[in-house]
């Protein structure tokens, strides 16, 4: 049996040539895959209905105190993986403890108040959709002057980070976005990222005001501790901006590569919103999450999972499973209307930021598409490059001709 799972262990390589190809592979495999990551011995659940199950398991838990002594040892502490499951913010806790971290989110992040966010989005959008229309002629980087930037402004906002630190704290968040940059350099930008905005909480806790930081330092002693507020704010920018420029990006690319689809956006026959979710579904900008732990031995989809293993989230895989999408798996379609997806996950750990993501996300395309009508990519948008994570899925540029700007 132990021989068997080695022999069928896939390793996942952090510079994949297709990440598409990978995930197809893992889903033919089986409803949990034995793979490696990073040295890591996990499984992986690829399969649309393996991963609903898994994210809604009671007893596969995001704390790592439930990870096997094995699994521990062989986490690379400098690694991307590390990053992750060392996080002692509410991604992973549990039960009351993650209620007591989540809580005091939940209004700020609500549907609600984040309607309440859509005229300060479309001007932050129609600002950078100027800047673009002044840049001279020739192929501009719209992950760069656009995907990147409208995200990166909407959660500093939110947190009302002063403008004067923001350039600092963005140029840090795209050294640790790249495992190309070395780890020296990568753990130095984590630290200093750290560092601005433990900076930042000091200041505003002599001059509180009417945002998320003020609110969460009023947490302070009774409800959160020191460090928490600050883990907390770190997530919140972290998860704030980094998935929403990939899911811009890609969107953008899926458009641009369907004339089609796009016409229907275009023409008003089918709202925006539909290739936001259906740019989720097709490209989630998440391929994959770790870690759940096994809280004793379990089942899940007739597999044998014993207490201590570990489990990721394969929401990429989960997105083109033709048993659960049919012959449009692959294919992004608004045409017709977006069938559901899991790329926010599904349970206790739902993405704290969707409603926020679909909203500046649909915003970013109407705002794009409407100014530059004849918009078309300066290079085969096949051949742009992919990311160096798994973790991840997006193109490291978006090279494009903006054409005219419509009146
Ligand atoms: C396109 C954009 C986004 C995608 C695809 C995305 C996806 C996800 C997914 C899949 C999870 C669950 C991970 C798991 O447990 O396996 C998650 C959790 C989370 N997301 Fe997002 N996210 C996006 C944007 C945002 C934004 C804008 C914010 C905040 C401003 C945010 C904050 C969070 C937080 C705090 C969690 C952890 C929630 C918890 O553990 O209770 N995300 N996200």
């Amino acid at each position: 049996m132990e021989s068997d799972r080695e022999s069928a262990r896939i390793v996942l390589d952090f510079r994949p040539e297709d990440v598409h190809s990978v995930n197809d592979r893992l889903r033919r495999a089986g409803p949990l895959v034995p793979v490696e990551l990073e040295g890591v011995r996990v499984w992986a659940a690829a399969r649309y209905s393996t991963l609903q199950a898994v994210l809604t398991h009671p007893d596969l838990s995001r704390d790592i105190r439930h990870w096997s002594e094995e699994g521990r040892r062989a986490l690379d502490p400098g690694g991307s993986l590390a990053q992750i499951v060392r996080d002692t913010s509410m991604v992973n806790a549990e039960g009351a403890e993650h209620r007591r971290l989540r809580g005091p989110l939940a209004r700020a992040f609500s549907p609600r108040h984040v309607r309440g966010l859509r005229p300060g989005i479309e001007k932050a959008a129609a600002t950078l959709v100027d800047r673009l229309a002044q840049l001279p002629p020739g192929p501009v980087d719209l992950r760069r002057e656009f995907a990147y930037p409208l995200p990166s402004e909407v959660i500093a906002d939110l947190l009302d980070i002063p403008a004067e630190r923001r350039p600092e704290l963005y140029e840090h968040g795209r050294v640790t976005a790249t495992t190309r940059d070395g780890r020296r350099r990568i753990a130095d930008a984590r630290a200093g990222r750290r560092a601005v905005l433990t900076e930042v909480v000091a200041e505003r806790r002599g001059a509180p005001g009417d945002d998320l930081i003020s609110e969460l330092i009023a947490l302070e002693g009774d409800r959160l501790t020191a460090d928490e507020v600050i883990d907390t704010i770190e997530t919140l920018f972290v998860a704030g901006h980094v998935t929403t420029v990939n899911l811009i990006t890609n969107a953008v690319r899926a458009l641009l590569s369907s004339p089609g689809q796009l016409r229907l956006l275009r023409s008003g026959e089918r709202p925006w919103d539909a290739a936001v979710e259906e740019a989720l579904r097709v490209h989630s900008p998440i391929g994959l999450f770790p870690m759940r732990y096994a809280v004793r031995d379990l089942r899940i989809d007739g597999v044998p999972v014993r207490k201590g293993e570990a489990v990721l989230a394969c929401y990429a895989a989960a997105g083109r499973d033709p048993e659960r999408y049919g012959p449009r798996a692959a294919r992004f379609e608004v045409s017709a209307a977006p069938p559901s997806h899991l790329s926010f996950g599904q349970g206790a750990h739902y993405c704290l930021g969707a409603p926020l993501a679909r909203l500046q996300t649909g915003i970013a395309l109407a705002a794009l598409f409407e100014a530059f009508p004849d918009m078309a990519p300066a290079e085969p948008l096949d051949r742009l490059g992919g990311l160096d994570t798994v973790i991840a899925v997006s193109t490291r540029t978006l090279p494009v001709l903006l054409g005219r700007r419509a009146r």
